[in-house]
């Protein structure tokens, strides 16, 4: 008798001093596992007689009952502790300062990108997608370039050796115009959109790489006229260049998708020898300078869109996205901006926190 309270008392004493869940653990199996001391104490009841049972039962079933509650106790304790150290430890601080120098910038790209979505959306655009795997049907077909027509060759298409499923040639997207076909037939009318993305050309020198980014816009509804084009473009090249002397000259051209199709010129002014846009355009000290090709969407393309021409009208317009950048923001040599050199990054890149919005600029620079 004696023994059991000094069992139970020491086992106690052990619950207690334990320090963390497995030593808890290590006591429980000793005591109350199949091996276990606690349990060779039950075991001894079976051959006692009834007498002895009834007095030492109770005594056996309490040293039982103190100890598992003592280890469940002891547990639930240890577990509380280890779970508030976790949190102590791992408090995040929200008033520490943002690490000085930002690691990563946003290649120009990616930045004038922004920008233009930023700029169209406050018109009322949204952007579309469509794949740069393409098949011939979207990329010239439905472009009224059918196949025999001379502009396809033009466009210096990286083909696919092998036709999809339907027995369309497969080729890398030559253009962004292909979103403004699957636009219309997923979407139909009216759409204002702007399609940014890759496109591809067997091309390559200091002004033209293999892979470069042009950016497209889609207007369809009724009575679209080229006064709302002029407008929305000079709209638009003002918010981007950021100065209202942008002024624009359209001037008659010639695209199997637009009908009448016109070149955008943009003026500029010479500034210490440099073409710096803004200004008349005209005169000693300034010019033109080709930006954008555009001009009213062709009927033909309307219908292969899926709509009728004589309800619904738009107009179109297709410009280097990289270009555009160029222009922006000063680099001269398109490779470098596809060569992945971290230096030319750090120099051109902008900063990540630096969100273009149109109340706050377009285009600061980081
Ligand atoms: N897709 C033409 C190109 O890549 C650019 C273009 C010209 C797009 C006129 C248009 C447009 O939407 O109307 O050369």
């Amino acid at each position: 008798m004696q023994e059991l309270e000094t069992q139970k008392a020491e086992a106690l004493a052990a619950i207690a001093a334990a320090e963390t869940v497995d030593a808890v653990e290590a006591i429980r199996v000793a005591a109350l596992g199949k091996q276990g001391w606690v349990s060779a104490l039950l075991k001894t009841l079976g051959g006692m007689t009834p007498e002895q049972r009834q007095s030492e039962g109770p005594k056996i079933h309490a040293v039982r009952e103190a100890v598992t509650a003592a280890i469940a106790d002891r547990k639930a304790g240890l577990e509380a502790a280890a779970l508030e150290a976790r949190l102590a430890a791992e408090r995040v601080d929200l008033t520490l300062p943002a690490p000085e120098a930002p690691k990563g910038s946003v290649h120009p790209v990616s930045q004038v990108m922004d920008e233009l979505a930023e700029i169209f959306a406050d018109m009322g655009f949204a952007v579309a997608t469509g794949p740069e795997i393409e098949d011939d049907w979207h990329n010239f077909t439905a472009l009224n370039m059918p196949e025999t027509h001379p502009a396809r060759a033009m466009h210096d298409t990286f083909y696919f050796p092998e036709m999809d499923g339907e027995g369309r040639e497969m080729l890398l997207r030559t253009h962004t115009s292909p979103v403004q076909v699957r636009t219309m037939l997923a979407e139909g009318a009216p759409l204002r959109i702007i399609a940014p993305g890759r496109v591809y050309r067997s091309d390559s020198d200091a002004t033209h790489t293999p892979m470069f980014h042009q950016v497209e816009g889609l207007v369809i509804d009724k009575g679209i006229h080229l006064g709302h084009l002029k407008w929305t473009l000079e709209t638009f090249l003002k918010a981007f260049f950021e100065r209202e002397d942008i002024v624009l000259r359209l001037r008659p051209s010639y695209f199997p998708f637009t009908e009448p199709s016109v070149e955008v010129d943009v003026g500029f002014t010479l500034v210490d020898g440099k073409r710096v846009l803004g200004g008349s355009g005209n005169g000693q000290d300034g010019g033109w300078m080709e930006l954008l090709g555009s001009g009213m969407v062709n009927r033909r393309v309307i219908e292969m869109g899926g709509l009728d021409p004589d309800e619904w009208q738009g107009f179109a317009f297709g410009v280097g996205v990289d270009r555009l950048a160029m222009l922006k923001y000063g680099m001269d040599d398109l490779r470098a901006f596809f060569d992945g050199d971290a230096r030319w990054l750090q120099h051109y890149g902008f900063n990540a926190l630096d969100v273009p919005t149109l109340s706050g600029g377009v285009g600061v620079r980081a």
